[in-house]
């Protein structure tokens, strides 16, 4: 069994995988959104402090597994540093009590292999990670040759919905708020712009948008209800807009046969709709994670730490580091 851990920002959670099997034995997350909402964003100390408070109680869940341990694995990049920390603070104690090594985790790798929960990789993908830290386009070749395709210049996708919903007064996290809203509203009631819809460059940009949205909430302050959707609407419809046209001219150029969509964001019903729709167009197979396995979650870093174990990837109590900002 490899017992895996995340803590890289607002939730905590472990899970148990069967190394010949990559069956799924156990997974349990608990999630700090409802703490945070008040704040309008995560609180880092707080989060640490929760994962503190949460992670036992999850490790006392898993422990029917804990005498069968090859292996621990821990996100331990890129995330928040104090969260990190709380997690591989755990994974150091058992490496140690349980005498087995530690199988570092980076965060972005592991939401590529939420598509492969107890399946079998797919080598080569194109896939687009979208999350409340990353927007990126990833030309995944195998597991060791993964190489950034195109990323934002500036904030994410995910939170450009956060940021969206911060500014109407709404809560946190702002994703599936604005989803839900967003269907209820006209979107083409006000005019938003598709950020670099001009540009050659392939790449993403979000604050173009986040500006348009805060001068249409400060021109229709107070916001009613009607407002509210509609601006909702305009915005999820450039966002997802700006996602299509830039991973249409990597679709162009690169012609993938599968293509996939993770993290956070990847939830959306849009995005998904839209997606399908564009690999439609070109004759690339869509691959999504279970809705469950979108958001973050110690599954993917399980299924993630499968194929390193295979190849022996590991470090130690006294080794392993934490790299808040790292890539991949
Ligand atoms: O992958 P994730 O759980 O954490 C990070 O690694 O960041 O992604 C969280 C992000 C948040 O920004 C959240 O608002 C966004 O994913 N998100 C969504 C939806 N569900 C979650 N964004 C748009 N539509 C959704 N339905
Ligand atoms: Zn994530």
């Amino acid at each position: 069994m490899i017992l895996s851990i995340e803590s890289s920002c607002d939730d905590s959670s472990i899970a148990i995988t069967e190394i010949d099997t990559k069956a799924l034995l156990f997974h349990r997350k608990i999630s700090q959104e409802s703490e945070h909402a008040k704040y309008g964003g995560v609180v880092p100390e707080l989060a640490s402090r929760l994962h503190a408070v949460d992670l036992p109680k999850l490790l006392e869940e898993a422990k029917p597994w804990l005498d069968d341990l090859k292996a621990v694995a821990v996100t331990n990049e890129p995330g928040l540093s104090v969260t990190l920390l709380e997690g591989v603070a755990m994974a150091q104690a058992l490496s140690i009590a349980k005498g087995v090594p530690i199988i570092p985790v980076n965060h972005l790798k592991a939401h590529i292999y939420s598509l492969f929960i107890e399946r079998e990789a797919i080598f080569p993908m194109l896939v687009l990670l979208i999350s409340g830290g990353h927007t990126m386009v990833i030309d995944v070749e195998s597991f060791e040759r993964m190489e950034v395709v195109a990323s934002t210049m500036d904030d994410s996708f995910g939170e450009s919905f956060d940021k969206t919903a911060k500014m109407m007064g709404l809560g946190y996290p702002g994703g599936p708020i604005v989803e839900r809203l967003a269907a209820k509203g006209d979107p083409t009631r006000f005019r938003m712009p598709v950020p670099l819809r001009h540009s050659p460059k392939i790449a993403f940009s979000y604050s173009g948008i986040k500006n348009a949205v805060r001068l249409l909430v400060e021109s229709h302050s107070p916001l009613d209800e009607r407002s509210r959707a509609d601006i909702a609407a305009a915005f999820q419809k450039a966002a997802i807009e700006h996602l299509l046209q830039k991973c249409g001219k990597i679709f162009r150029e690169r012609r993938p046969k599968d293509f996939a969509i993770v993290g956070g964001a990847s939830a959306n019903m849009a995005v998904r709709e839209a997606f399908a729709n564009l690999c439609g167009r070109f004759d690339a197979t869509l691959h999504l994670a279970d809705l469950r396995y979108c958001s973050d979650n110690a599954a993917m870093v399980g299924r993630y730490a499968l194929d390193a174990y295979e190849r022996q990837l590991f470090c130690d109590a006294l080794t392993i580091r934490v790299s808040p900002r790292s890539e991949l």
